[in-house]
């Protein structure tokens, strides 16, 4: 599990030139497979995934720009100036799977987007800090809504963060909502993701008729971050973060 995510880390520290105005997510969703498969002798886990109730996913990330919250399918359409785009890499080496996604300013972006993106990231970590063996679901969810909605920012509520090991996606659900101590309690080598959605606007999310793409139902901003991490004892590990992950938040540093 930590070479997996320090592989997924390490896709988005390779993809992060790349994103400038001009480029196609599907350009992009080429270059990462080439990436995984080519140098990291890994498989990208999004190419095909069919989870029940779902068509196969017919790409290699998900690349979610603006309103559009998750799973958005790449395509040739160009990255302009001002957008900002969300890229969900998952990789799988020796059978283990990495999850991460990262947001990403297109050149230069409004006040409000730019806002949104540092909230979102500081989202994660308050979810994030809240991790060691005994700690209740609850204690992350609550820890990320608390902070979203202190800062006027909507929760999404129809996708969550999730076990991660052998598969994809596991038991247990990581809701991004909640109340402290309620929900089941963490154990000590259990791996999970954190990955809160954030709305400028209301939390409302529809999707669209590809089957896949998520967006808000009143087209408002939308940003997510995401890391796999491991449950230790005394607290957590989080196995995603690669030479090029932006620094954590200060309440996240150790003393
Ligand atoms: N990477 C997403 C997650 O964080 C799942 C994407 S499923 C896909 O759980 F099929 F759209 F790739
Ligand atoms: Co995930
Ligand atoms: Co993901």
């Amino acid at each position: 599990m930590r070479l997996a995510g320090r592989l997924a880390g390490e896709l988005l520290d390779y993809l992060t030139p790349f994103v400038t105005p001009g480029i196609s997510t599907n350009e992009l969703d080429r270059l990462a497979d080439a990436y995984t498969t080519g140098v990291q002798g890994a498989i990208s886990a999004p190419l095909n995934y069919a989870p029940p109730g779902h068509q196969p996913y017919p790409k290699a990330i998900c690349a979610s720009i603006n309103h559009q919250v998750c799973h958005g399918i790449p395509t040739d359409k160009p990255l302009k100036r001002g957008d900002i785009v969300n890229l969900d890499v998952t990789v799988i080496k020796d059978g283990w799977h990495g999850d991460s996604s990262r947001m990403f300013m297109v050149g230069e972006v409004s006040v409000a987007a730019r806002r949104l993106c540092m909230l979102t990231h500081e989202a994660m970590w308050h979810g994030i800090v809240k991790v060691h063996a005994g700690a209740f679901l609850g204690d992350i969810g609550h820890a990320i809504q608390r902070f979203s909605e202190g800062h006027g920012l909507s929760v999404v509520r129809e996708f969550c963060g999730h076990g991660i090991g052998r598969n994809f996606h596991e038991e247990p659900q990581v809701l991004h909502y909640g109340r402290p101590g309620t929900l089941d309690q963490l154990q000590a080598g259990m791996t999970i993701t954190i990955e809160p959605m954030l709305n400028i606007g209301r939390r409302d999310v529809k999707e669209m008729g590809d089957g896949w793409t998520i967006v808000t139902k009143d087209r408002s901003l939308s940003a997510q971050w995401e890391h796999t991490v491991l449950v230790t004892q005394t607290g957590y590990e989080v196995l995603t973060l690669s030479a090029g992950s932006p620094q954590a938040p200060a309440f996240a540093l150790p003393a």
